[in-house]
C-alpha cells in the first residue's frame, strides 16, 4: 500500500531524516515510535507531501508520488490527522466534518454525516451544532479523525491521537483505530507513545536521530526497545 524507500529530508542545512525505509501493508496498522524530537511528524508531513524530501521515493498503490501536492495525496486516499489535531475552533462540529470531504476524488454534495462516523464516535452525535473550539482535547481528536474519515482515505496517518488526553477517552480512541482496521480494510500509520495503544499495532518501527535503527512484529516487542523508544 505505501512503501517509503532511502527518503532523506532537511529543514534548510538540517538534516533530518536520513534513509528512511518503511511499508504499510494493505490493511494492517504500522506504529512509529521514538523519543521526542526524532523526526517522526517529519517523515508524516513528507508523506502527505508538505514537505519535499531531497532524495528518496514515496510510492502509493504501486505509483511513486512524489511530485504530487498534499491535495492530489488526498485525493488518491491518503488521510491525515497532524499531530496536535488541527480542527477549526469556529465552525461547528457538522463543518468541521463536513471539511473533509473536500478530500474525495469526486466532489460529493452532501449535508449528512454517515451514521458509521457516530457509530465510531457517538460523542460527536450530540455535538454537531457546538463550536470546535468548544469542544475538550479528547473530543477534539475524535473529530479530528473523523473528518479524516469523511474524505474516504485508504491510508491514515495519525500523529500521536492520543498526546495529552486523559485516559478513558484514549482507551475510546484506541478502540475506535482498531475497529476501522478491522473493519473497513483502511491501512494505518500511527505515531504514538502509549505502549497499550502501540501494541495493537501489527508492526513497529523505531526511530532515532531520522533513522529506522529497529523493526519488527509489535509481538516481538522487547522490554529493552520499549525502554530505549517509548516514554512510558
Ligand atoms: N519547521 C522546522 N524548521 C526547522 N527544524 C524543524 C522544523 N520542524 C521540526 N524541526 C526539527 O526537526 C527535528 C524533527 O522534528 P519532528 O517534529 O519531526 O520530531 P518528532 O519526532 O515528531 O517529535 P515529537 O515527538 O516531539 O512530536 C527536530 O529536531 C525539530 O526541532
Ligand atoms: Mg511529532
Amino acid at each position: 500500500m505505501l512503501q517509503v524507500s532511502n527518503l532523506d529530508v532537511y529543514y534548510g542545512e538540517s538534516h533530518i531524516l536520513r534513509q528512511v525505509d518503511l511499508s504499510v501493508p494493505q490493511g494492517q496498522m504500522v506504529c512509529l515510535i521514538g523519543r521526542n524530537g526524532v523526526g517522526k511528524t517529519t517523515l508524516l508531513k513528507t508523506i502527505i507531501g508538505l514537505l519535499q524530501p531531497r532524495s528518496g521515493q514515496i510510492i502509493f498503490d504501486g505509483e511513486i508520488i512524489n511530485s504530487k501536492s498534499p491535495d492530489q495525496r488526498a485525493k488518491l486516499g491518503i488521510g491525515y490527522v497532524p499531530q496536535g489535531r488541527e480542527i477549526i475552533p469556529r465552525l461547528t462540529v457538522k463543518e468541521n466534518l463536513l471539511l473533509g470531504l473536500e478530500a474525495r476524488k469526486k466532489t460529493v454534495k452532501k449535508t449528512e454525516i454517515p451514521e458509521e462516523i457516530f457509530t465510531l464516535f457517538p460523542v460527536l452525535k450530540k455535538m454537531l451544532s457546538r463550536l470546535g473550539g468548544d469542544l475538550s482535547g479528547g473530543q477534539q481528536q475524535q473529530l479530528a479523525i473523523a473528518r479524516a474519515l469523511m474524505g474516504n482515505p485508504r491510508l491514515l496517518l495519525l500523529d500521536e491521537p492520543t498526546e495529552g488526553i486523559q485516559p478513558s477517552i484514549i482507551l475510546e480512541i484506541e478502540a475506535a483505530i482498531g475497529k476501522i482496521v478491522e473493519t473497513t480494510g483502511i491501512s494505518v500509520l500511527l505515531v504514538e507513545q502509549h505502549l497499550h495503544f502501540v501494541r495493537q499495532a501489527h508492526y513497529y518501527y523505531a526511530m532515532q536521530k531520522g533513522g529506522i535503527v529497529a523493526s519488527g512484529p509489535t509481538s516481538e516487542l522487547s522490554q529493552e526497545i520499549i525502554n530505549r523508544f517509548l516514554a512510558v
